[in-house]
Formats: C-alpha cells, structure tokens, sequence
C-alpha cells in the first residue's frame, strides 16, 4: 500500500514550475506534511550526471532515442533511490517534471510516439504512478521570452521554436486525454498560480 503522495509538476520551459514548486513546498510544510522535493532529469547523484550528459551544447550528435533512454535511466535512479522510499515513509514527493515531460519532449516533440516512449518507461517506473499532476499552461513563445533573459541556453532549450511548439501543442494534448492531469494557466501572477495550484492539491488530500 503507497502511504505518501507523488506530486508532479509539468510544463513548457519558462512556465515558472520551480517558483510554484517551492511556493507549495512552503505551503505543505507549514501545514505538517513532510515533504520532499526534488526534480527530472536528476534527483540523486547518479540522474544528475545523466543531466549533464542530456543538456551538454557540446552533444549535437545525440540522437532521440539516445536522449529517450538516458531521461528514463535517470528516472528509473530516481525512483528506486529516492521516489519509492520516500512514498513507503509517508511524505509528500513533489517532483520538478516526471514522466509526461518524456511522453511530450521525446514522444511528440522528437516524433519518436507516445506508446514508445510509454513502453521505455514502463520499465523505469517499475509500477510507480503519480498521484497528482499539475500543468501549467504557457504559449510556447511567452515561456521562451521569460528564459531568453537567462541568457545561457541548455541543449533542451536549443532545439528550436518548431520543437517547443509541439512540445506545447503535445502538453495540451496529453491534458485533454488524461483526467489526472489538472491544468493552471501560468499566464498570470505568481500569485494566482499558487493558489489555483493549493486548490488542487488540498481537493485531494480532502478525498484521500
Ligand atoms: P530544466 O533546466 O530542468 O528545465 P525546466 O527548468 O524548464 O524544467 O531542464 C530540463 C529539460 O529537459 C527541459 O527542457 C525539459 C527536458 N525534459 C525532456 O525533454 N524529457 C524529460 O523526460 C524530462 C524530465 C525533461
């Protein structure tokens, strides 16, 4: 029996997930839940080398499935090392993108399908499901504008303004065909987000 909670956050770069991120943190820890925070691709040692290798400028030859299967072997690191355990001791894992953000980046925006990238990630799940999975909606161009003032781009954020598009058209299409995925816009205040954000999550923890 899983006796913790597994919450995600998805959405196009730029879309301020870490901010929320935190900002629930903050939110649940004040109310008494133990929490634990943590992020794809990385999370543990080994994930975050697998990080450096699948956003390096310098791996232009790296193909799709290549990138594919190193997001799902720093997932399965992640799961088994920290995810399960955490879950079995009873705190609340938020988690900075998970596996959809495979199912749109690889399946939809590499073209590679969404029923591969599933079954590559099946596997790396080991049967570990997400419990709440929060998107936030952003147009594609609206989060590029926020991150071009980061200046420094990663190999992910390089890949062009055709692939973020569909990356944002696949982030709407897996919303639509999935009820677990609930949606905020994120094309408002921090504040705002946060609360529609807290309305979700405290739905759940009454039902549950
Ligand atoms: P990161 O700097 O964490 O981006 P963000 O702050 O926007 O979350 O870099 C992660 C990048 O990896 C991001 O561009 C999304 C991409 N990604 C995938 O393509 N597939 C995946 O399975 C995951 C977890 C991330």
């Amino acid at each position: 029996m899983k006796k913790g909670l597994l919450i995600t956050l998805e959405g196009p770069d730029g879309s301020g997930k870490t901010t929320q991120i935190n900002l629930l943190e903050e939110y649940l820890k004040e109310k008494g839940y133990e929490v634990l925070k943590t992020r794809e691709p990385g999370g543990t040692s080994i994930s975050e080398k697998i990080r450096d290798i699948i956003l390096d400028n310098h791996n232009v030859k790296m193909c799709g499935m290549c990138e594919a299967l190193l997001y799902a072997a720093s997932r399965a690191q992640l799961v088994n090392e920290v995810l399960k355990p955490a879950i079995e001791e009873g705190k609340i894992v938020i988690c900075d993108r998970f596996v959809d953000s495979s199912i749109v980046y690889q399946g939809i925006g590499r073209g590679l399908g969404v029923d591969r990238i599933r079954s590559i990630n099946e596997a790396a799940l080991d049967g570990l499901c997400t419990d709440i999975t929060i998107m936030l909606t952003l147009p594609y161009d609206e989060g590029l504008k926020r991150k071009y003032k980061q200046k420094i781009f990663d190999r992910l954020e390089n890949s062009g303004e055709e692939f973020h598009k569909k990356v944002f058209e696949g982030y709407l299409e897996i919303s639509r065909k999935c009820d677990k995925i609930k949606t905020v816009d994120a094309n408002t205040s921090i504040e705002n987000v946060h609360k529609d954000i807290i309305q979700i999550v405290n739905k759940f923890l009454k039902c549950n």
